[in-house]
């Protein structure tokens, strides 16, 4: 037996050991999505830890994910299968950064990005990720909206809303990098390509592009198009399910740098070695996990 089988066999023991199910965000490496239970976009993943049925919940993702699995499911244990995997864009804003933005603005209510810690959202009104953004923006009945942390998910909402949004300059570092020169190129070099980007890509780049959607809107839109070839502005990690889904079609990368290192720190050993000695509790303290869960329950409300 090889050792990726060897670790795989032992996954599964481990999984039955602890009465634990595996859920993996789209971004991780194939072969973490392939032992998962259910992989996803951060919304579907919120979603499933709300129905799940085991006692731990073990996260392949980044910190902010397992955290907001954490703040849904306090009875349960939710593992990060590594601990140092993190969102450096969450790290942008503080709750005490986001105070003193309220202080500025005041009687505008915070819609606050998944992305972002507990502090973050427990000071925040709603939570929305890229799938819901605009719904979410949209079911605020004020007219002008802080909105935290990153910058080009905010610029593409306010495009698509009739409310002001106040917007905080947080980035990520793997989408904020892809230029629309990039796009361009590939373009002259696939020119029967749909392009197809994530809204945290800057505004010049989603210009460029056919539709800004979440990594699982993206899995949806390709296996609904008639199109045989896409060029893809987000994680390099989607193109795992996107060539397992659609084994006909074909795929390109805007740059060889769309890769998130944090999520990619997480390996079969590492879920292996979690599991086995159970480590990487993710916890939130009650009266945070309170206020941060009230934000998420209304973004579930509304999408
Ligand atoms: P999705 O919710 O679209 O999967 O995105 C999460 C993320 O971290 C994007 O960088
Ligand atoms: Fe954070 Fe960007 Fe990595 Fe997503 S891809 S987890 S936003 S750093």
């Amino acid at each position: 037996m090889s050792s990726i089988e060897n670790i795989r066999e032992k996954i599964a023991e481990l999984k039955e050991e602890l009465g634990a199910v595996i859920v993996a965000h789209n971004y991780q490496r194939p072969e973490v999505q392939d032992i998962a239970d259910f992989v996803g976009d951060s919304l579907e993943l919120a979603r499933k830890c709300t129905q799940v049925d085991a006692e731990t919940i073990v996260f392949c993702g980044v910190h902010f994910m397992a955290e907001t699995a954490a703040i849904l499911n306090p009875d349960r244990t939710v593992l990060l299968a590594e601990s140092c995997a993190g969102c450096p864009m969450a790290d942008m804003i503080t709750a005490d950064e986001l105070r003193e933005w309220q202080k500025r603005y005041p009687g505008a209510p915070v819609v606050c990005y998944v992305n972002s810690s507990a502090e973050v959202k427990a000071e925040s009104y709603i939570c929305c990720t890229s799938a819901n953004g605009v719904a979410v923006v949209d079911s605020v009945p004020n007219d002008e909206i802080i909105f935290v942390p990153d910058q080009n998910l905010g610029h593409y909402i306010s495009t698509q809303t009739k409310k002001r949004l106040i917007i905080y300059p947080g980035f990520c570092y793997v989408h904020h990098r892809i230029k629309p020169e990039q796009v361009k190129l590939a373009q002259r070099l696939h020119p029967d390509a749909e392009v197809i980007v994530h809204p945290e890509c800057r505004p010049d780049v989603i210009a460029l592009a056919e539709a800004a959607l979440s990594t699982s809107q993206m899995l949806r839109y390709v296996k609904a198009s008639s199109r045989e070839s896409f060029i893809i502005g987000t994680e390099e990690g989607l193109l795992h399910q996107l060539r397992k889904e659609n084994p006909d079609k074909f795929f390109y990368l805007l740059s060889n740098s769309q890769i998130c290192t944090d999520m990619k720190k997480i390996t079969l050993e590492v879920v292996a070695r979690t599991m086995e000695l159970r480590q990487n509790r993710i916890t939130v303290p009650e009266e945070i996990r309170l206020k941060a869960k009230q934000a998420v329950d209304r973004m579930l409300a509304v999408s």
